[in-house]
């Protein structure tokens, strides 16, 4: 077997561990995450009509989320996915959401599921949710990782939720600070020397 197949050897292994030396504690490891998973799909399932559920996966926070629930869903559906932003690298919400894409999924009379990876001002879903609505989806139910344990800066509704957590900046499973551990297979937080100590809850402060 060439060396690029072999499972657990080459490059990667030694970039996790080194990402690895960032994280100050580990808050949800791998094992938790697919339990929850696995109760959130059997969640889902039971809580659609029939027929085809259309799944809008935003990215790029909600990727490796998204992958991991909706390879636990066994009905059909179909995939679109969203490039909205609002924290533009940082580690707080600049309370503005962006849509960067030239097109909207078509989504007029169907089910939708919203796919975030965490709830933490409320802005991003509030948003993506009025526009699947104006563009005439029959239902939209949301569901995200995890959700910030903090006031939300506007009402929003979510169905799922995999874990609530306290109001500090994470990372891993999907989840960034500028671009960087995303493939962390755990939810963690960061050193102070890598970034995490200058998370800014309080929305209206600028981000670093
Ligand atoms: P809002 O404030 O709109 O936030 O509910 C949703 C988006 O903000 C990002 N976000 C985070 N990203 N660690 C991250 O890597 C965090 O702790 C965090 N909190 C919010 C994320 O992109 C999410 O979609």
């Amino acid at each position: 077997m060439p060396d690029g197949l072999k499972l657990g050897g080459g490059n990667g292994i030694c970039q996790i561990g080194a990402m690895r030396n960032d994280i100050e504690r580990v808050l949800i490891d791998e094992a938790v995450i697919e339990k929850r998973l696995d109760a959130m799909a059997v969640a889902i399932e039971r809580d659609f009509p029939d027929g085809t559920l259309v799944v809008i996966i935003l990215l790029k926070g909600a990727l490796v989320f998204a992958a991991d629930l909706l390879r636990r869903i066994s009905r059909p559906l179909e995939i679109e996915c969203l490039n909205v932003a609002s924290y533009h690298g940082g580690t707080r919400s600049s309370g503005q959401v962006d849509f960067l894409d030239r097109h909207f999924p078509e989504v007029r009379g169907r089910h939708v599921l919203l796919l975030d990876d965490i709830l933490d001002t409320g802005l991003t879903l509030h948003a993506v949710g009025a526009r699947l609505r104006e563009e005439g989806a029959a239902a939209v139910h949301a569901g995200v990782l995890l959700a910030k344990d903090k006031p939300r800066a506007v009402a929003v509704t979510v169905d799922y939720v995999g874990f609530e957590i306290g109001d500090e900046f994470v990372v891993g499973y999907g989840l960034d600070y500028q671009g960087k551990y995303r493939n962390l297979p755990f939810v963690g937080v960061l050193k102070a020397a890598a970034g995490s100590r200058s998370y800014i809850a309080d929305p209206g402060r600028p981000f670093l």
